[in-house]
């Protein structure tokens, strides 16, 4: 039986209150609507207790949910405590499918420090707390019990499973399972994990809820759906308190590449994680898995080159999807610095409308290299004007000036400089090209033309779009080469092609 994991985000409650400004009923409701948009299964909408204003905005996602018809399980937070609990029941009972979500600690520490209450006492408190939940959400709704810092009971283990199995008895249908702190290796976790699911009732869903303070929240959170977990409680970008929560973009795009079905529209996760953090005034870091601005990026040659050979590939060979999947726009983007190689100069031409071959982009990477040995990263615009004052109108043995054509007589005046010397011709010939190649025998320089292409440049590059470009093939003595030209004036476009093949040949 496929066994699709819920994602119930928490975003609008432990993100939330770990928030500088914590969001208003209005913002909630954008975050809200675009949980909706990204297809989530339940969403824990604040704590109510915490605020007046919290409680009216859980009061106002549950109105919003049965206006909308939604399915959504909306959950509010509750101590084990009859006030935090009735609280809860009356901001979200309106919703379609109600939940309370009671919780408690049970693991020595915080029963010792904190609560300071003896274990016996600890589960009686839950217990009664969420029988009461029960008797509130009837048949309509549900309850979720959680034993805060699950994970750090390690040592009373068998307390928490046997405080779990009286809890369920008493009405809680899903168990959801807290890493309060993350401070073990995450299979200590998934082995407990594994062990709550293997004891309890099958009908009862086994939840996680993972923080990062180590950073491995969605391994836990992943390996956990393996050992038998299926709601999966995880927050946008991973905000959360401290380190944050797990991150739910993570945690879906691991369990689709493992072939896990999912009702999650994984599409809309780029645009929800750029929203998130302009709605939480949380900056996305620039190495965030996925979602951050180098998560697709590739500077050294090798990557380059094996990102370039897959670029058509579903599975690159550096990258762990196609990004079109989460909708994100760039997939492998080469940038050029001076680990770079051959490949990124090919890649970066060709993207900006000049279709440059390996040999000519290899050519290039050195004279960028060394440049980029002081400068650093080269940005495209750099590149281009490099490669332009390389290859498009070269200034090499022979440096065209203007060329003027004279009305009614096919003749064109050239001026140029040749080794240093002014100098000043006169063509006949049908056409300018024509007269270009008559020069250059005339020069002492023979070319022979193979083909001729004019194109305009692409938007891609800022600084030249529109313009003319054109590519003129040349052989001389069993070279060939490609001359480019660009200009907003076609005919100049064409001489600085020509006489930049020029050049080339005869450097
Ligand atoms: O991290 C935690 O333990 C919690 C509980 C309230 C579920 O957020
Ligand atoms: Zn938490």
């Amino acid at each position: 039986m496929v066994r699709k994991p819920f994602f119930y985000d928490i975003t609008l409650r432990d993100a939330n209150q770990a928030l500088v400004n914590p969001w208003n009923k209005e913002q909630k409701e954008v975050v809200f609507k675009q949980l909706l948009k990204l297809g989530v299964q339940g969403v824990e909408v604040g704590f109510p207790i915490a605020s007046e204003m919290d409680f009216e905005s859980c009061e106002n996602l549950a109105a919003l949910a049965a206006q909308l018809g939604s399915n959504v399980v909306i959950s509010a937070l509750a101590r084990a405590k009859t006030t935090d609990i009735q609280k809860a029941w009356d901001a979200v009972k309106e919703a379609p499918k109600p939940r309370i979500h009671v919780f408690l600690a049970m693991s020595p520490l915080s029963m010792e420090h904190v609560l300071q209450m003896e274990p016996a006492a600890v589960r009686k408190q839950a217990v009664e707390a969420v029988a009461f939940a029960k008797s509130l959400v009837g048949e309509k709704g549900d309850v979720e019990f959680s034993p805060e810092h699950f994970g750090d009971s390690v040592e009373n283990f068998d307390f928490v499973l046997e405080s779990l199995k009286q809890i369920v008895e008493a009405g809680a249908t899903t168990i959801n399972l807290p890493n309060t702190v993350e401070r073990y290796r995450p299979m200590i976790y998934v082995d407990m994990v594994r062990k709550v699911a293997d004891a309890l009732p099958k009908n009862i869903t086994i939840s996680v809820h993972c923080h990062n303070d180590l950073g491995m929240a969605t391994a836990a959170t992943v390996e956990s759906y393996f050992a038998g977990a299926t709601q999966m409680e995880c927050a946008l970008n991973g905000l959360g308190e401290r380190s944050g929560n797990t991150n739910m973009f993570e945690v879906a795009v691991a369990l689709h590449n493992c072939g896990v079905e999912m009702d999650m529209n994984l599409g809309e996760i780029y645009e929800t994680a750029i929203l998130t953090s302009k709605w939480a005034n949380v900056p996305i870091y620039a190495k965030a898995p996925l979602i951050g601005i180098e998560a697709v990026a590739h500077r050294s040659g090798i990557h380059q080159d094996g990102a370039s050979k897959t670029k058509n590939l579903k599975k690159g060979a550096y990258r762990p999807i196609d990004y079109s999947l989460i909708g994100r726009q760039e997939n492998d983007v080469l940038s050029f610095t001076s680990q770079s190689g051959k490949t990124a100069v090919y890649e970066i031409l060709n993207h900006n409308g000049y279709p440059v071959d390996l040999d000519e982009a290899a050519e290039l990477q050195p004279v960028l290299k060394e440049i980029s040995e002081h400068e650093g990263e080269l940005s495209d615009s750099r590149i281009l004007e490099v490669f332009k004052e390389k290859y498009c109108n070269l200034n090499g043995r022979v440096i065209f000036h203007t060329i003027d054509v004279i009305p009614g007589e096919n003749r064109f005046v050239f001026k140029f400089h040749k080794d240093g010397v002014a100098h000043e011709e006169s063509i006949s010939a049908e056409g300018p090209i024509e007269a270009a190649l008559l020069l250059s025998r005339k020069m002492g320089l023979p070319v022979e033309l193979n083909s001729y292409r004019q194109s305009v440049v692409s938007n891609a590059d800022k600084l030249w779009a529109g313009r003319a470009l054109s590519e003129i093939s040349l052989s001389a003595n069993g070279k060939t080469v490609m001359g480019r030209g660009v200009s907003s004036d076609t005919l100049v476009a064409n001489m600085r092609a020509v006489f930049g093949g020029i050049n080339k040949l005869y450097r």
